[in-house]
């Protein structure tokens, strides 16, 4: 298939395009290139692409494309607290002008980059499946149940949505993110030898490799449509459904020498919640995701190691945030986030 794939210089879509290739498919890129440049190790070999800001997608450059993966945004809480007008410009209503260009544009098949956190404070001890009450406590989660919204009222015989609710991912990729909770945990303990829990360790999350949610896409995109169309699936295992604490004790013991340190300074996280995967399995038969909690920790150190993690690059470059306040503050994007 011949596959357009936005975020591509994300810390997903990093990890995600070599495995569309692997496929056999021919992928092309989207993304305005906001974190192109941090990079932990040698730089990947990035499909071809266009640097495009997704407020200024046109026509053009959907055409011709059999499949659209939707990565592109604003990737998380922070970023979107920062700014809710921004974050809703970008994730929502141009991730919903993106897939009616697509539409118009005659592409088949749109997969969506959602997330568990749409399920916000549903808690409870039992799993959360697709079908229970969506309560987003943030912007960023917000903007994505509107986008699942606006796909659904799109949905039609020759345009296929798909909204694949991710886990929080871990694990290595060459645009790193150490601000997602285990490659963070990873991170501290390599630089100071302290795991460091700043909530009381108590909150539950389902978390899900890079590499994992690469092949669930791989998989959404050429499984049969009526397995597929308009619906809903979480991407993740039961086996990495854990709690903070237990997340840090992996930690703990993967990186050597560290120890652990709960401060529950933060209280608990409203977000608290045990998901349920089973119904992408279903839809997929042989699917399933490979990735421990515990592999993905070793992996994160021997990356850490072997690439020389610094505390600076820690902090600022692969902090999203951050990163996106320095380019700010050096006068290379402005208050809406285009280049300057
Ligand atoms: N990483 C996770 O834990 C996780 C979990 C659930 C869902 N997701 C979703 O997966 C997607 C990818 O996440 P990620 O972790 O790779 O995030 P990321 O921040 O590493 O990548 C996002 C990419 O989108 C691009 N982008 C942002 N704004 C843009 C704009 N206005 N125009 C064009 N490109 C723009 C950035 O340049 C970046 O390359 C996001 O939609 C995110 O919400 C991620």
């Amino acid at each position: 298939m011949r596959v357009l794939l936005t975020g591509h210089k994300g810390y997903l879509g990093t990890v995600m395009a070599p495995v569309l290739k692997a496929a056999g498919h021919e992928v092309h890129g989207l993304d305005s290139g906001l974190f192109a440049p941090c990079l932990l190790g040698p730089a990947p070999l990035d499909p071809p692409g266009h640097t495009v800001d997704l407020r200024d997608v046109q026509l053009s450059h959907v055409e011709g494309f059999d499949a659209v993966i939707h990565l592109a945004a604003l990737s998380n809480d922070p970023l979107g607290a920062l700014a809710p007008d921004l974050t809703y410009d970008i994730n929502h209503r141009a991730s919903t002008r993106l897939a009616r260009l697509a539409r118009d544009a005659g592409v088949r098949r749109f997969l969506y980059a959602s997330t568990c956190s749409v399920y916000g404070a549903s808690g409870g001890d039992g799993l959360v499946g697709e079908d229970a009450p969506l309560r987003p406590v943030t912007p960023y989660a917000e903007s994505k149940v509107r986008v699942e919204d606006d796909l659904h009222d799109l949905a039609d015989d020759d345009f296929t949505p798909v909204y694949l609710r991710n886990a929080t991912a871990f694990g290595y990729s060459p645009r790193l993110r150490a601000d997602i909770v285990l490659n963070n945990l990873v991170g501290h303990a390599f630089l100071s030898g302290e795991v460091l829990v700043l909530s009381d360790g108590t909150p539950w999350r389902p978390l899900v490799h890079a590499a994992d949610i690469a092949r669930a896409f791989a998989a959404a995109l050429t499984a049969p449509r009526d397995a597929v169309h308009d619906k809903a699936f979480n991407i993740g295992t039961e086996r990495n459904n854990v709690t903070v604490a237990e997340i840090a004790n992996e930690v703990v013991e993967a990186v050597p020498g560290s120890t652990l340190r709960i401060t529950g300074e933060a209280g608990a996280d409203p977000r608290s919640y045990r998901v349920d995967f089973s119904r992408f399995r279903a839809a997929i038969p042989g699917f399933d995701c490979e990735w421990s909690v515990k592999a993905g920790a070793v992996e994160l150190i021997e990356a850490y190691q072997k690439h020389g993690l610094t505390k600076e690059a820690f902090e600022r470059r692969f902090t999203r945030l951050a990163w996106l306040n320095d380019r700010s503050a050096a006068g290379a994007v402005d208050g809406t986030l285009r280049h300057v």
